[in-house]
Protein backbone atom coordinates (compact mmCIF):
# COMPACT_ATOMS: atom_id res chain seq x y z
CA UNK A 1 0.00 0.00 0.00
CA UNK A 2 1.08 3.48 -1.02
CA UNK A 3 0.26 6.15 1.23
CA UNK A 4 1.14 10.23 0.31
CA UNK A 5 1.09 11.60 3.94
CA UNK A 6 0.71 15.22 3.56
CA UNK A 7 2.23 17.45 6.56
CA UNK A 8 0.07 21.09 7.58
CA UNK A 9 2.08 23.65 9.23
CA UNK A 10 0.61 23.25 12.57
CA UNK A 11 2.38 22.43 15.83
CA UNK A 12 1.25 19.41 15.57
CA UNK A 13 3.37 18.25 12.37
CA UNK A 14 5.78 16.72 14.67
CA UNK A 15 3.57 14.46 15.34
CA UNK A 16 3.02 13.44 11.45
CA UNK A 17 6.78 11.79 11.90
CA UNK A 18 5.31 9.45 14.13
CA UNK A 19 2.50 8.82 11.77
CA UNK A 20 4.76 8.15 9.05
CA UNK A 21 6.60 5.65 11.21
CA UNK A 22 3.35 3.94 12.19
CA UNK A 23 1.95 3.67 8.84
CA UNK A 24 5.36 1.94 7.94
CA UNK A 25 5.11 -0.64 10.72
CA UNK A 26 2.24 -1.38 8.98
CA UNK A 27 3.74 -2.24 6.02
CA UNK A 28 2.86 0.88 4.02
CA UNK A 29 5.22 2.87 1.74
CA UNK A 30 4.87 6.50 2.47
CA UNK A 31 5.77 9.52 0.16
CA UNK A 32 6.10 12.79 2.06
CA UNK A 33 4.27 16.29 1.04
CA UNK A 34 5.34 19.23 2.97
CA UNK A 35 3.96 22.72 3.04
CA UNK A 36 6.02 25.35 3.46
CA UNK A 37 4.39 26.47 6.34
CA UNK A 38 5.07 22.83 7.95
CA UNK A 39 8.75 22.91 6.82
CA UNK A 40 8.70 26.33 9.73
CA UNK A 41 8.42 23.22 12.32
CA UNK A 42 9.77 20.29 10.95
CA UNK A 43 12.68 19.76 8.77
CA UNK A 44 11.91 17.42 5.47
CA UNK A 45 14.87 15.73 6.26
CA UNK A 46 13.18 13.96 9.63
CA UNK A 47 10.79 12.96 7.27
CA UNK A 48 13.63 11.63 4.32
CA UNK A 49 15.31 9.85 6.80
CA UNK A 50 11.83 7.91 8.20
CA UNK A 51 10.85 7.35 5.26
CA UNK A 52 13.83 6.54 2.88
CA UNK A 53 11.90 8.59 0.60
CA UNK A 54 13.06 12.77 -0.57
CA UNK A 55 10.52 14.96 0.48
CA UNK A 56 8.60 16.68 -1.67
CA UNK A 57 8.37 20.57 -0.41
CA UNK A 58 7.16 22.85 -3.03
CA UNK A 59 6.02 22.88 -6.87
CA UNK A 60 9.69 24.38 -7.61
CA UNK A 61 11.64 23.29 -4.88
CA UNK A 62 14.33 25.28 -2.76
CA UNK A 63 17.30 22.92 -2.87
CA UNK A 64 16.69 22.30 1.00
CA UNK A 65 18.62 18.98 2.04
CA UNK A 66 15.97 15.76 1.78
CA UNK A 67 13.57 17.89 -0.37
CA UNK A 68 13.55 16.82 -3.84
CA UNK A 69 12.29 19.76 -6.73
CA UNK A 70 9.82 18.52 -8.46
CA UNK A 71 9.06 18.64 -12.20
CA UNK A 72 5.93 20.20 -13.81
CA UNK A 73 3.68 16.71 -13.74
CA UNK A 74 5.16 15.30 -10.28
CA UNK A 75 1.50 16.16 -8.43
CA UNK A 76 -0.02 14.09 -10.99
CA UNK A 77 2.40 11.53 -10.95
CA UNK A 78 1.99 11.21 -7.41
CA UNK A 79 -1.36 11.27 -7.45
CA UNK A 80 -1.79 8.21 -9.77
CA UNK A 81 1.02 6.14 -8.13
CA UNK A 82 -0.61 6.64 -4.32
CA UNK A 83 -3.03 4.58 -2.77
CA UNK A 84 -4.57 7.01 -0.38
CA UNK A 85 -3.98 10.42 0.69
CA UNK A 86 -3.41 11.20 4.39
CA UNK A 87 -3.10 14.86 5.43
CA UNK A 88 -2.08 15.27 8.98
CA UNK A 89 -2.03 17.67 10.49
CA UNK A 90 -4.96 19.51 8.15
CA UNK A 91 -4.89 22.32 9.58
CA UNK A 92 -7.62 25.28 8.65
CA UNK A 93 -6.01 27.44 6.06
CA UNK A 94 -5.39 23.58 4.22
CA UNK A 95 -9.73 22.65 4.66
CA UNK A 96 -10.40 25.91 3.15
CA UNK A 97 -8.22 25.55 0.09
CA UNK A 98 -9.04 21.57 -0.13
CA UNK A 99 -12.86 22.79 0.09
CA UNK A 100 -12.33 25.33 -2.32
CA UNK A 101 -10.06 24.00 -5.33
CA UNK A 102 -7.35 26.36 -4.61
CA UNK A 103 -4.07 24.96 -5.80
CA UNK A 104 -1.22 27.28 -5.23
CA UNK A 105 1.57 24.57 -3.86
CA UNK A 106 2.39 21.14 -4.46
CA UNK A 107 0.52 19.43 -1.51
CA UNK A 108 -3.08 21.44 -3.03
CA UNK A 109 -2.53 20.81 -6.25
CA UNK A 110 -2.13 17.06 -6.31
CA UNK A 111 -5.07 17.18 -3.93
CA UNK A 112 -7.42 17.96 -6.73
CA UNK A 113 -5.38 14.93 -9.34
CA UNK A 114 -6.02 12.58 -6.51
CA UNK A 115 -8.90 10.15 -7.35
CA UNK A 116 -8.17 7.64 -4.58
CA UNK A 117 -9.34 7.72 -0.97
CA UNK A 118 -8.72 11.15 0.74
CA UNK A 119 -7.60 11.13 4.64
CA UNK A 120 -7.92 14.60 6.53
CA UNK A 121 -6.80 14.79 10.39
CA UNK A 122 -7.32 18.54 10.87
CA UNK A 123 -5.70 19.59 14.31
CA UNK A 124 -5.53 23.19 15.75
CA UNK A 125 -6.81 25.44 18.68
CA UNK A 126 -10.07 24.66 19.54
CA UNK A 127 -12.02 27.84 18.81
CA UNK A 128 -10.25 27.66 15.24
CA UNK A 129 -11.81 24.19 15.63
CA UNK A 130 -15.31 25.57 16.32
CA UNK A 131 -15.26 28.13 13.52
CA UNK A 132 -18.56 27.87 11.48
CA UNK A 133 -15.87 28.44 8.29
CA UNK A 134 -14.10 26.04 9.54
CA UNK A 135 -16.66 23.80 10.37
CA UNK A 136 -18.05 24.18 6.64
CA UNK A 137 -15.24 23.39 5.42
CA UNK A 138 -15.10 20.67 7.14
CA UNK A 139 -19.17 19.34 5.84
CA UNK A 140 -18.33 20.04 2.34
CA UNK A 141 -15.04 17.82 2.08
CA UNK A 142 -17.11 15.44 4.26
CA UNK A 143 -19.52 15.35 1.96
CA UNK A 144 -18.10 15.31 -1.27
CA UNK A 145 -16.48 11.90 0.27
CA UNK A 146 -13.21 13.45 2.57
CA UNK A 147 -12.95 10.67 5.54
CA UNK A 148 -12.74 13.19 8.50
CA UNK A 149 -10.54 11.46 11.23
CA UNK A 150 -12.15 14.04 14.11
CA UNK A 151 -9.32 15.77 16.32
CA UNK A 152 -9.25 14.55 20.03
CA UNK A 153 -10.25 16.62 23.31
CA UNK A 154 -7.29 17.17 25.80
CA UNK A 155 -4.78 20.26 26.35
CA UNK A 156 -3.62 21.95 22.99
CA UNK A 157 -0.11 23.70 22.60
CA UNK A 158 -1.60 27.11 23.21
CA UNK A 159 -2.94 26.41 26.40
CA UNK A 160 -6.20 25.91 26.04
CA UNK A 161 -7.97 23.15 26.67
CA UNK A 162 -10.74 21.29 24.09
CA UNK A 163 -11.32 19.26 20.81
CA UNK A 164 -8.49 20.31 18.37
CA UNK A 165 -5.68 17.95 19.50
CA UNK A 166 -4.40 15.33 16.36
CA UNK A 167 -5.24 11.84 17.68
CA UNK A 168 -2.63 9.35 18.08
CA UNK A 169 -0.36 8.67 15.38
CA UNK A 170 -0.98 5.09 15.87
CA UNK A 171 -4.69 5.31 15.88
CA UNK A 172 -4.78 7.54 12.70
CA UNK A 173 -2.09 5.01 10.81
CA UNK A 174 -4.79 2.28 10.96
CA UNK A 175 -8.06 4.50 10.45
CA UNK A 176 -6.03 5.43 7.30
CA UNK A 177 -5.13 2.06 6.33
CA UNK A 178 -8.99 0.86 7.03
CA UNK A 179 -10.39 3.58 4.84
CA UNK A 180 -7.43 3.08 2.23
CA UNK A 181 -8.36 -0.90 1.45
CA UNK A 182 -11.88 -0.91 2.63
CA UNK A 183 -12.98 -4.54 3.97
CA UNK A 184 -15.74 -5.10 1.98
CA UNK A 185 -17.92 -7.55 3.85
CA UNK A 186 -20.82 -6.52 3.67
CA UNK A 187 -21.05 -6.47 -0.05
CA UNK A 188 -24.77 -7.99 -1.29
CA UNK A 189 -26.80 -6.38 1.47
CA UNK A 190 -28.99 -3.94 1.96
CA UNK A 191 -29.39 -2.27 5.27
CA UNK A 192 -31.85 -0.37 7.35
CA UNK A 193 -30.31 2.10 9.20
CA UNK A 194 -32.83 4.95 11.84
CA UNK A 195 -30.85 7.73 13.34
CA UNK A 196 -31.67 10.50 15.56
CA UNK A 197 -34.36 11.95 17.46
CA UNK A 198 -38.49 11.87 16.65
CA UNK A 199 -39.92 14.85 16.98
CA UNK A 200 -44.05 14.74 18.06
CA UNK A 201 -45.79 17.78 18.23
CA UNK A 202 -47.91 19.86 20.62
CA UNK A 203 -49.00 22.65 19.05
CA UNK A 204 -47.08 24.22 15.86
CA UNK A 205 -44.46 25.20 17.46
CA UNK A 206 -43.67 22.87 20.33
CA UNK A 207 -42.79 19.40 20.05
CA UNK A 208 -41.47 16.52 22.76
CA UNK A 209 -38.25 15.44 21.48
CA UNK A 210 -34.58 13.91 23.40
CA UNK A 211 -30.96 14.50 23.24
CA UNK A 212 -30.38 12.08 20.59
CA UNK A 213 -27.57 13.74 17.83
CA UNK A 214 -27.93 11.12 15.10
CA UNK A 215 -24.10 10.98 15.15
CA UNK A 216 -23.98 7.28 15.97
CA UNK A 217 -26.80 6.19 13.48
CA UNK A 218 -25.20 8.25 11.10
CA UNK A 219 -21.77 6.88 11.40
CA UNK A 220 -22.72 3.37 10.90
CA UNK A 221 -24.82 4.12 7.76
CA UNK A 222 -21.31 5.88 6.23
CA UNK A 223 -19.41 3.19 7.91
CA UNK A 224 -21.48 0.16 5.99
CA UNK A 225 -21.50 1.84 2.53
CA UNK A 226 -18.06 1.96 2.54
CA UNK A 227 -17.97 -1.58 3.87
CA UNK A 228 -20.25 -2.41 0.45
CA UNK A 229 -23.33 -2.50 1.62
CA UNK A 230 -26.77 -0.39 -0.61
CA UNK A 231 -27.57 1.81 2.74
CA UNK A 232 -30.86 3.43 3.52
CA UNK A 233 -31.00 5.97 6.51
CA UNK A 234 -34.03 7.00 8.08
CA UNK A 235 -33.26 10.14 9.76
CA UNK A 236 -35.33 12.14 12.04
CA UNK A 237 -34.26 16.00 12.48
CA UNK A 238 -30.57 16.43 12.86
CA UNK A 239 -28.47 18.75 11.57
CA UNK A 240 -25.67 16.47 10.06
CA UNK A 241 -24.34 16.26 6.83
CA UNK A 242 -25.87 13.39 4.37
CA UNK A 243 -23.03 10.54 4.80
CA UNK A 244 -21.84 9.95 1.09
CA UNK A 245 -23.25 7.20 -1.06
CA UNK A 246 -26.17 6.61 1.26
CA UNK A 247 -30.29 6.74 0.54
CA UNK A 248 -31.14 9.24 2.94
CA UNK A 249 -34.98 9.84 3.86
CA UNK A 250 -36.01 12.35 5.84
CA UNK A 251 -38.63 11.81 8.85
CA UNK A 252 -40.25 14.04 11.96
CA UNK A 253 -42.69 11.84 13.95
CA UNK A 254 -42.28 8.25 15.36
CA UNK A 255 -45.39 7.49 13.58
CA UNK A 256 -43.56 8.74 10.24
CA UNK A 257 -40.54 7.25 11.20
CA UNK A 258 -42.46 3.64 11.24
CA UNK A 259 -44.61 4.05 7.58
CA UNK A 260 -40.69 4.86 6.27
CA UNK A 261 -39.37 1.60 7.98
CA UNK A 262 -42.13 -1.02 6.97
CA UNK A 263 -42.10 0.76 3.55
CA UNK A 264 -38.56 -0.35 2.90
CA UNK A 265 -38.23 -3.61 4.91
CA UNK A 266 -39.18 -5.65 2.07
CA UNK A 267 -36.01 -4.70 0.54
CA UNK A 268 -33.79 -4.82 3.99
CA UNK A 269 -31.79 -7.73 4.37
CA UNK A 270 -30.21 -6.26 7.75
CA UNK A 271 -32.01 -3.74 10.18
CA UNK A 272 -30.40 -1.34 12.40
CA UNK A 273 -32.62 0.81 14.67
CA UNK A 274 -30.30 3.13 16.23
CA UNK A 275 -32.95 6.27 16.76
CA UNK A 276 -34.61 7.45 19.31
CA UNK A 277 -37.65 7.39 19.03
CA UNK A 278 -40.14 9.02 21.29
CA UNK A 279 -41.92 7.01 23.30
CA UNK A 280 -44.99 9.02 23.56
CA UNK A 281 -47.01 11.50 21.16
CA UNK A 282 -50.00 13.90 20.97
CA UNK A 283 -52.56 12.60 19.55
CA UNK A 284 -54.86 15.59 16.83
CA UNK A 285 -52.50 18.37 18.39
CA UNK A 286 -54.08 21.75 17.90
CA UNK A 287 -53.67 23.45 14.99
CA UNK A 288 -52.98 26.81 16.76
CA UNK A 289 -50.19 28.11 19.63
CA UNK A 290 -51.58 26.86 23.08
CA UNK A 291 -51.65 30.18 24.80
CA UNK A 292 -50.34 30.61 28.52
CA UNK A 293 -53.64 30.97 29.73
CA UNK A 294 -54.24 28.70 32.56
CA UNK A 295 -51.53 28.54 36.55
CA UNK A 296 -51.14 24.77 35.30
CA UNK A 297 -51.50 22.61 32.57
CA UNK A 298 -50.95 19.26 31.36
CA UNK A 299 -50.60 17.54 28.01
CA UNK A 300 -52.76 13.64 26.95
CA UNK A 301 -49.68 11.29 25.84
CA UNK A 302 -50.44 7.85 24.12
CA UNK A 303 -47.78 5.64 23.19
CA UNK A 304 -46.07 5.86 20.03
CA UNK A 305 -45.51 2.67 17.66
CA UNK A 306 -43.12 0.52 18.36
CA UNK A 307 -41.06 0.62 15.49
CA UNK A 308 -38.53 -2.34 16.69
CA UNK A 309 -41.13 -4.55 18.29
CA UNK A 310 -43.08 -4.25 15.20
CA UNK A 311 -40.22 -5.35 12.61
CA UNK A 312 -39.31 -8.10 15.39
CA UNK A 313 -42.44 -9.80 14.75
CA UNK A 314 -42.14 -9.77 11.16
CA UNK A 315 -38.57 -9.71 10.48
CA UNK A 316 -38.14 -13.54 8.71
CA UNK A 317 -34.42 -14.05 8.24
CA UNK A 318 -33.51 -10.23 8.75
CA UNK A 319 -30.74 -9.42 11.25
CA UNK A 320 -32.25 -7.22 13.74
CA UNK A 321 -30.07 -4.92 15.87
CA UNK A 322 -31.32 -2.83 18.25
CA UNK A 323 -30.16 0.02 20.75
CA UNK A 324 -30.91 0.44 24.21
CA UNK A 325 -29.83 3.91 25.85
CA UNK A 326 -29.73 3.41 29.43
CA UNK A 327 -29.18 5.26 32.58
CA UNK A 328 -28.47 2.20 34.64
CA UNK A 329 -28.64 -1.68 34.29
CA UNK A 330 -27.56 -1.33 30.17
CA UNK A 331 -26.70 -5.06 29.61
CA UNK A 332 -29.85 -6.37 31.74
CA UNK A 333 -32.41 -3.75 29.68
CA UNK A 334 -30.07 -4.86 26.68
CA UNK A 335 -31.31 -8.44 26.99
CA UNK A 336 -34.97 -7.80 28.19
CA UNK A 337 -35.06 -5.92 25.00
CA UNK A 338 -33.34 -8.53 22.44
CA UNK A 339 -36.27 -10.83 23.80
CA UNK A 340 -38.95 -8.64 23.55
CA UNK A 341 -38.50 -6.91 20.59
CA UNK A 342 -36.83 -10.32 19.15
CA UNK A 343 -33.51 -8.91 17.98
CA UNK A 344 -30.70 -10.62 17.13
CA UNK A 345 -28.47 -8.36 19.26
CA UNK A 346 -28.38 -5.48 21.48
CA UNK A 347 -26.10 -2.43 21.63
CA UNK A 348 -26.72 -0.99 25.02
CA UNK A 349 -24.97 2.40 25.61
CA UNK A 350 -24.77 4.12 28.76
CA UNK A 351 -26.13 7.80 28.60
CA UNK A 352 -26.06 10.84 30.41
CA UNK A 353 -22.44 10.74 31.32
CA UNK A 354 -19.98 13.14 30.37
CA UNK A 355 -18.01 12.53 27.05
CA UNK A 356 -20.01 9.71 25.75
CA UNK A 357 -23.24 9.10 24.71
CA UNK A 358 -25.94 11.86 23.08
CA UNK A 359 -24.44 14.22 20.99
CA UNK A 360 -21.21 13.77 21.72
CA UNK A 361 -18.54 12.45 19.13
CA UNK A 362 -17.67 9.46 20.93
CA UNK A 363 -19.13 6.65 22.72
CA UNK A 364 -18.46 3.45 24.59
CA UNK A 365 -20.67 0.24 24.16
CA UNK A 366 -21.45 -3.63 25.27
CA UNK A 367 -22.48 -5.51 22.26
CA UNK A 368 -25.29 -7.79 23.67
CA UNK A 369 -25.79 -10.63 21.19
CA UNK A 370 -28.43 -13.25 21.25
CA UNK A 371 -25.75 -16.28 21.85
CA UNK A 372 -22.80 -15.47 23.60
CA UNK A 373 -21.21 -13.23 26.12
CA UNK A 374 -21.61 -9.36 25.90
CA UNK A 375 -18.62 -7.38 24.48
CA UNK A 376 -17.50 -4.25 25.73
CA UNK A 377 -16.31 -1.53 23.11
CA UNK A 378 -14.17 0.25 24.63
CA UNK A 379 -14.48 4.92 24.24
CA UNK A 380 -13.75 5.55 20.91
CA UNK A 381 -15.18 7.61 17.99
CA UNK A 382 -18.43 6.75 16.97
CA UNK A 383 -16.70 6.02 13.35
CA UNK A 384 -14.70 3.43 15.38
CA UNK A 385 -17.57 2.12 17.36
CA UNK A 386 -20.20 1.77 14.15
CA UNK A 387 -16.72 -0.51 12.72
CA UNK A 388 -17.02 -2.62 16.14
CA UNK A 389 -20.83 -2.76 15.32
CA UNK A 390 -20.45 -4.05 11.81
CA UNK A 391 -17.92 -6.34 12.52
CA UNK A 392 -19.71 -8.20 14.98
CA UNK A 393 -22.71 -8.19 12.80
CA UNK A 394 -20.83 -8.90 10.00
CA UNK A 395 -20.07 -12.51 12.11
CA UNK A 396 -23.61 -12.81 12.74
CA UNK A 397 -24.08 -13.16 8.88
CA UNK A 398 -21.55 -15.52 8.73
CA UNK A 399 -23.45 -17.76 11.46
CA UNK A 400 -26.38 -16.90 9.43
CA UNK A 401 -25.46 -17.52 6.06
CA UNK A 402 -23.84 -20.70 7.11
CA UNK A 403 -27.49 -21.76 9.16
CA UNK A 404 -29.11 -21.41 5.56
N1 LIG B 1 -37.67 1.83 19.44
C1 LIG B 1 -38.56 1.81 18.37
N2 LIG B 1 -39.78 2.41 18.49
C2 LIG B 1 -40.15 3.00 19.65
C3 LIG B 1 -39.27 3.00 20.74
C4 LIG B 1 -38.03 2.41 20.62
O1 LIG B 1 -38.22 1.26 17.32
N3 LIG B 1 -41.32 3.57 19.73
C5 LIG B 1 -36.38 1.16 19.29
C6 LIG B 1 -35.19 2.08 19.31
O2 LIG B 1 -34.85 2.49 18.00
C7 LIG B 1 -34.10 1.20 19.92
C8 LIG B 1 -34.85 0.28 20.83
O3 LIG B 1 -36.22 0.32 20.40
O4 LIG B 1 -33.45 0.42 18.94
C9 LIG B 1 -34.80 0.60 22.28
O5 LIG B 1 -35.18 1.94 22.49
P1 LIG B 1 -35.24 2.51 23.96
O6 LIG B 1 -35.79 3.92 23.92
O7 LIG B 1 -33.93 2.27 24.66
O8 LIG B 1 -36.27 1.51 24.64
P2 LIG B 1 -37.80 1.51 24.86
O9 LIG B 1 -38.37 0.32 24.16
O10 LIG B 1 -38.41 2.84 24.57
O11 LIG B 1 -37.87 1.15 26.40
P3 LIG B 1 -37.69 2.05 27.73
O12 LIG B 1 -38.19 3.42 27.40
O13 LIG B 1 -38.53 1.31 28.72
O14 LIG B 1 -36.24 1.99 28.08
Amino acid sequence: MNIVLGVGGGIAAYKAAEVARALMEEGAAVRTVMTASAREFVTPLTFAALTGHKVITSLFGDGSPGEVLSSSVEHIRVARENDALLVAPATADLLAKFAHGLADDFLTTMYLAFTGPVILAPAMNTEMWRHPAVQANVETLRRRGNHIIEPDSGSLACGETGAGRLPDPRHIAAETLRVASPVRDLEGEVVLVTAGPTQEAIDPVRFISNRSSGKMGYAIAEAAAVRGARVMLVSGPVSLAPPPGVDLVRVETASQMRKAVLDRLETATIVIKAAAVADYTVENPPSQKMKKTAARMSVDLSPTPDILAEVGRVKGGRLLIGFAAETQNPVAEARRKMETKNCDMVVANLVGQEGTGFGSNENEVTLVPREGSPVVLPRASKREIANGILDHLSWLRLSRNAAR
